[in-house]
């Protein structure tokens, strides 16, 4: 079996590609630092073994590399790994503390490409791999209030496409997804209206649904997209269209 760590696989996107994931015949890790009940009860009902969580904090940037090995060595090599954890933290960027946008480039930035950097060695070495980043279309539109969000999110496509061509020649696979507006914890404060908005600016004249992206996911770590590398699939029900 095929193992795939998700990073921020307790809830919310995280946690649909897990279980999608898991359904396509992976076993998944879902990191994180707390079991949410909703990760509890897909470990439940999965096959033994199959939806594990992994609880990590991703601040702790040093402490990577153990987690890797030790992965590793209990449970064998990475096939795959979905950078998914990120904060989303928003405000005006004349007014944001500092510590603020530490945390935010640290989380969204800096522990995606560490953790990506000890866990494409065993793919390499096993010359197969997939590594998909999520980011955001708001790391290729603008959002006011979202400049040091849009700033990481960005990052995750310039690492892609450089890792892409990097990993390529043996074997290994980078991708990013860059979802639209979703009704998860980490938008839990924006008003209606703004939904609305969003909705009614989009192609579909709908949401997106942290399932479509979970689709997006199983589709770029299935043997179909073994081909497809260096490129950034957008889940936006037509927003930026
Ligand atoms: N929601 C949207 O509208 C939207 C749109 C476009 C892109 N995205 C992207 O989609 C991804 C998932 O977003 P979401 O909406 O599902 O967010 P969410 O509901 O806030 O979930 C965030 C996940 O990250 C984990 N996490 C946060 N801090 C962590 C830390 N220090 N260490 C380890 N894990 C940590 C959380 O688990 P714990 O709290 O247990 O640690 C949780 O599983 C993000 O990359 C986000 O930028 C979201």
């Amino acid at each position: 079996m095929r193992n795939v760590l998700v990073s921020g696989g307790t809830r919310g996107v995280g946690l649909a590609i897990g279980k999608k994931l898991a359904a396509d015949g992976f076993r998944v890790f879902a990191l994180g630092r707390k079991e949410s009940p909703e990760l509890e009860a897909a470990i439940v009902a999965a096959p033994s073994g199959v939806m594990n969580f992994l609880p990590f904090d991703l601040a702790q940037v040093d402490l990577i590399p153990d987690l890797v090995r030790e992965l590793k060595a209990e449970h064998g090599p990475l096939y795959g790994l979905v950078n998914n954890a990120a904060l989303g933290t928003d405000g005006l960027l004349s007014n944001m503390h500092n510590s603020d946008i530490e945390r935010l480039v640290r989380l969204n930035t800096i522990s995606p490409i560490v953790l990506t950097k000890y866990a494409v060695r065993s793919m390499m070495t096993a010359g197969s791999g997939r590594i998909v980043n999520i980011s955001s279309i708001i790391g290729f539109t603008g959002y006011s209030g979202l400049s040091v969000y849009g700033a990481t999110k960005a990052s995750m496509l310039g690492f892609t496409r450089s890792l892409a061509r990097e990993v390529g020649r043996l074997g290994v696979t980078v991708n990013a997804v860059a979802p639209g507006f979703m009704d998860t914890e980490m938008t839990a404060s924006m008003k209606d209206a703004d939904r609305a908005k969003i909705a009614a600016r989009s192609a579909l004249k709908r949401l997106v649904d942290v399932d479509d992206v979970a689709g997006a996911v199983s589709y770029l770590m299935s043997d179909a997209a073994k081909n497809v590398t260096g490129t950034v699939m957008t889940v936006d029900a037509g927003n930026t269209a």
